[in-house]
């Protein structure tokens, strides 16, 4: 599997200035970090990817120890902190780190939280039960170190739950028609268009054979793509449907250690 061509230091600044799901398309103009701005966040987030839910199965992970690789807004990770996980979360930029406090602190709820590149992982090795990472290790200079890192830090028998991008998607289709095949560019490759024209630069996307192979230090692997509300914009519902799930642009990984 190919790495990106960027640095993590380009990734850490797209992202620090727009912490995921948070766009003024989302919240508006309500007070940043108020009650309602957070609770506009998590509806639209679970309005846009209800499948979180039975993919990740928070619940089902009460009283262990579990660790969010790239927390993002901290909107999946008040669903483990509510569901009674011992919660732990890194993420490169601080944006991510101080939102996802306060929105725990909205809430009454905690975890240990720390900016860390997850490249090298700040935890001794067999910490975790729980690994979870939701649409993370395909922005990072090196998937790979990310996945070799979370494997280090679970415990023998311990979960990797998590979602990384498909290559072979009605998204990247769309996207490939959009930024190669409108502007004449049509030798550009699928690979290309997402590195450029998909959040910060460099993103990567997989197929399951690829994924297969990332995750083969763990002793059982499962990939469920997923077609998402990114594939179905501007399609018709009825040419959507004929399309099997294998064309959808979220993989949902489940890996144990
Ligand atoms: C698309 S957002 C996803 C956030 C959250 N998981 C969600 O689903 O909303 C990607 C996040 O990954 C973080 N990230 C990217 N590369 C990382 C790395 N090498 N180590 C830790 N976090 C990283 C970014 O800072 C950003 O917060």
């Amino acid at each position: 599997v190919p790495e990106s061509l960027v640095c993590n230091g380009v990734v850490k600044d797209y992202w620090e200035a727009r912490p995921c799901g948070t766009s003024k398309s989302v919240v508006g103009n309500l007070p940043e970090q108020s009650l309602e701005w957070f609770e506009r966040v998590e509806a639209h987030r679970y309005a846009t990817e209800p499948f979180i839910h039975s993919i990740a199965q928070f619940t089902r992970h009460r009283g262990k120890r579990l660790l969010e690789v790239g927390v993002g807004a901290g909107t999946d990770h008040l669903q483990w902190a509510r569901a009674g996980a011992i919660c732990y979360g890194v993420d490169l930029t601080a944006a991510a780190i101080d939102i996802t406090k306060a929105h725990l602190d909205a809430y009454g709820l905690q975890s240990n939280l720390q900016r860390a590149d997850a490249e090298t992982l700040p935890f001794p090795e067999k910490y975790f039960e729980v690994v979870y990472s939701w649409g993370v290790i395909h922005h990072a200079e090196h998937p790979s170190a990310i996945v070799d890192e979370i494997h280090r830090v679970l415990k023998p028998g311990g979960t990797f739950i998590g979602m990384m991008y498909g290559r072979h998607s009605l998204k990247v289709l769309k996207h490939w028609a959009c930024y190669a095949l409108l502007r004449g560019k049509p030798w550009l490759t699928f690979r290309q268009v997402i590195s450029r024209h998909v959040e910060s630069s460099g993103t990567q996307a997989y197929t399951v054979s690829e994924l297969r192979a990332l995750f083969s230090r763990f002793s059982q692997f499962s990939a469920n793509p997923q077609i998402t509300a990114y594939d179905r914009r501007g399609l018709p519902n009825a040419l959507v449907k004929l399309c099997p799930e294998r064309f959808g642009w979220f993989i949902a990984i489940h890996a144990t250690k």
